[in-house]
């Protein structure tokens, strides 16, 4: 009698690593080891899966890595993967391994690659069954209310405003302060309600460079007329603002000596750059990435391919894109052709066209 062998899945991380990563890693490899699968660590995102860097990742190597940052399986940006050629040695690497099913965690650009690799028209059958994790800190993928990472980057920048704040309430000063969040504005307008900062910048708002000077300009101005005791300023910009920090800094403090008079602000910049990206994951990121890496490996064990494991998902998308999972109620299998394609939309879409808070809370971006 031939004995059956024992299926095997691979989890990898890819592009720009997230707190909470490791906790998704420790919790798809328990779940996939309990249902009787063999599971694999893939080094270095898809740049390891083309060299063939797979190795066993056994209980005793997840145990406790829940509490750490970053990802302990390395990840890369492989800009080869565009390639159907490079994705065609990709499978050719999993099938010599004998592995059948692979998790992706990663942003929006890793999750692209996770779909063409298990697109049955490119790959014949050679397919791979596929179920993507969202793991980014810009909070840009569709169809999950969060991202792993999200949280602990907001609690970061929120962390590093009220310290800010602390010394510009000191001097009176003005402080710029750029995040991350590529072309998305969420962690800095996020992060600028929850700092209470004067002023947010962020790219969806399509300013031109003299609008956000003089809108950085304007909110000087207002804060410095009030009898207050001090007068800082905090403007978050996110990065996706294509101006310079140090460049609004000197063209506002121009047109703020305008006439010759010296202004009385004192414009300093801070960017907190990758200082967002690290970090012992929150709570709230530890809970997250247990119960969607925990989703992951149950929708593999289901024979599921193609999705995404989102967390909390609009209400009313169609059965045929989304659907609960059996086991989890806030844990939803979505469709991940359409969590790509409305990525895309999205980060497309006017301003006009975006949901918004309350006006009432709301950052008011003019004085
Ligand atoms: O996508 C996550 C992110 O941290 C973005 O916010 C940022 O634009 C980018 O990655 C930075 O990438 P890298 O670490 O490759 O410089």
């Amino acid at each position: 009698m031939s004995k059956r062998r024992t299926p095997k899945m691979a989890i990898l991380t890819s592009g720009g690593d997230a707190p909470g990563m490791n906790g998704a890693i420790r919790a798809a490899a328990m779940r996939g080891a309990a249902a009787g699968w063999d599971v694999l660590g893939v080094s270095q995102g898809y740049r390891g899966l083309l060299e063939g860097k797979f190795a066993p990742l056994s209980s005793s190597q997840v145990r406790g890595i829940a509490n750490r940052g970053g990802t302990i399986l390395g990840s890369a940006r492989c800009k080869a993967f565009h390639r159907p050629e490079v994705r065609d040695q990709a499978r050719e690497r999993l099938r010599s391994a004998g592995i059948q099913a692979l998790i992706v965690i990663g942003g929006n650009g890793s999750l692209t690659g996770a779909l063409a690799l298990s697109d049955p028209e490119e790959a014949g059958d050679d397919a791979i069954r596929v179920i993507g994790i969202p793991g980014s800190i810009d909070n840009d993928i569709a169809l999950t209310a969060m991202s792993i990472g999200v949280d602990t980057a907001l609690n970061t920048i929120v962390d590093s405003c009220d310290r800010i704040a602390d010394t510009a309430d000191s001097h009176s000063r003005t402080f710029i302060v750029e995040v991350m969040g590529r072309d998305c504005g969420y962690l800095a307008r996020r992060a600028g309600l929850a700092a209470g900062a004067d002023l947010v910048l962020y790219p969806e708002a399509g300013l031109s460079e003299d609008e956000v000077v003089r809108a950085v300009a304007n909110t000087v101005r207002r804060v410095h007329d009030r009898r207050d005791r001090s007068h800082r300023v905090l403007a978050l910009k996110a990065e996706g603002v294509p101006v310079p920090v140090d460049l609004i800094k000197a063209r506002v403090e121009a047109l703020l000596s305008d006439g010759g008079a010296e202004s009385d602000a004192e414009i300093r910049v801070t960017v907190l750059g990758h200082l967002v990206r690290g970090g012992r994951p929150s709570a709230f990121d530890r809970l997250l990435s247990a119960r969607l890496g925990h989703g992951a490996a149950a929708a593999i064990d289901a024979g599921e391919t193609r999705k995404m494991v989102a967390w909390m998902p609009p209400a009313d998308l169609p059965p045929a894109i989304a659907a609960p999972s059996d086991e989890d109620p806030r844990c939803w299998l979505v469709d991940l052709n359409t969590v790509l394609e409305e990525t895309r939309r999205r980060l497309q879409e006017t301003e006009a066209e975006k949901p918004r808070l309350k006006p009432s809370i709301e950052m008011v971006l003019s004085a």
